[in-house]
């Protein structure tokens, strides 16, 4: 007998209003469809995500967004098993619209509802698009976190190391405005450093020196600030040389920090597991020298790098459906009492990190 889940997804919690529906079939995920509306434009002027501007964005965009949804899946609200939605982490006033709209359906249709943890979403997508079986090792690295996991199954997660203040996609971020390339930063500065020296700038590696998965990517911000001020001080102003050296050199800062640092969570991982599967994903995951130090990596361990096609890397709801088909398919769900979080650690036995959640609205 076929085997099938259907899943409404719903995400909200950042700057992209999605909607999807996803099935299982046999063990198998089938996008049926993913729509993401961004507010890259509302949020451009401003160098980073405005709340306020991002909440109201998504009251207006959801229903439009969820029906858009079905209407490309062709499938009818009252055929899909459940409504999921990412009711936590982020951006509050987007998890709450994203909250009400997925239980006002649920209500409206009498579905179940299952809440989920954004960062689940990120951790389980490689479950979706390569079908791979726990355990497996995950990197998670965007605007707003970065921490490498043990994904052991839908609901247990074991935090072997993770960033204590910045996230790479906010320092990439914070080095175009500091460079005055635009937002969001990350293509455009992996665009201008093709062009630039890495070596010319030494900026730091922080915490290499400290054996454990920990990272840190402020003070790599800071020595960027400090090298532009420098040249401005010198020569009065930068040239385009310099800015593509300053990012290209920023850039495999980042990748190297990475890589050393995916180097030791793989010694880790394996003395728990023969499993040989690394994972890799959120907005960061796109930049293909960073992807190259991460596979140099993995190869060295004979591990596989899986890496999602970028569209379900950053934020989309067809992630959001599919740990709803996890959850849905282990009995897990939520009723009307679901609350939108805040603040939500993926692994709750580990220590909060420091400064962790300082900036934590994105994953
Ligand atoms: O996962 P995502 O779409 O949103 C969340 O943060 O949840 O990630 C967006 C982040 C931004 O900070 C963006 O600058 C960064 O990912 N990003 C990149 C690249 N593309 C996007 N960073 C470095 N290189 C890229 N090519
Ligand atoms: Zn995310």
């Amino acid at each position: 007998m076929t085997d099938i889940i259907t899943i409404l997804g719903i995400e909200s919690s950042c700057d992209d209003t999605a909607a999807a529906v996803v099935q299982r079939i046999n063990g198998k995920a089938l996008v049926l469809s993913s729509v993401v509306v961004g507010q890259e434009i509302l949020h451009e002027a401003y160098g980073g995500v405005v709340p306020e501007i991002a909440a109201r964005a998504h009251a207006e965009q959801l229903d439009i967004a969820v029906e858009k949804a079905l209407v490309q899946s062709d499938i009818k609200l009252e055929h899909v098993d459940a409504i999921a939605v990412t009711s936590g982490p982020g951006l509050i006033g987007g998890v709450v619209s994203g909250v009400m709209c997925a239980k006002g359906l649920a209500a409206g249709m009498n579905k179940p509802l299952i809440g989920i943890n954004h960062l689940v979403g990120h951790a389980l997508t490689p479950r979706m698009t390569d079908t791979i079986s726990y355990p497996y090792l995950m990197l998670l690295v965007s605007g707003g976190h970065c921490q490498f996991l043990a994904v052991l199954s839908e609901t247990e997660f074991d935090r072997i190391g993770g960033t204590i203040d910045d996230a790479p996609g906010e320092a990439f971020d914070k080095t175009a405005k500091l460079l005055g390339l635009g937002y969001p930063g990350g293509p455009l500065v992996e665009k201008a450093a093709k062009n630039g020296d890495p070596t010319r700038f030494k900026f730091p590696r922080p915490l290499l020196d400290r054996p454990d998965c920990n990272m840190s990517f402020s003070g790599l911000k800071t020595a960027l600030r400090r090298a532009r001020d420098l040249l401005v001080k010198e020569k009065g102003g930068i040239s385009y040389q310099d800015q593509s050296d300053l990012c290209a050199s920023f850039q495999i800062a980042v990748a190297d920090t990475l890589a050393e640092k995916a180097n030791r969570a793989i010694d880790i991982f394996k003395k728990t597991t023969d499993s040989k599967n690394f994972a890799v994903a959120g907005g960061v995951a796109a930049n293909t020298v960073i992807k190259k130090e991460l596979e140099n990596i993995a190869q060295k361990h004979n591990f596989t790098l899986l890496s999602p096609p970028l569209k379900y890397c950053t934020d989309n709801a067809a992630m959001i459906a599919w740990a709803g088909i996890e959850r849905y398919s282990a009995g897990l769900v939520d009723d009307m009492t679901l609350a939108a979080r805040p603040r939500w650690p993926i692994d709750h036995k580990a220590k909060p990190m420091l400064g962790s959640g300082k900036k934590g609205a994105k994953a």
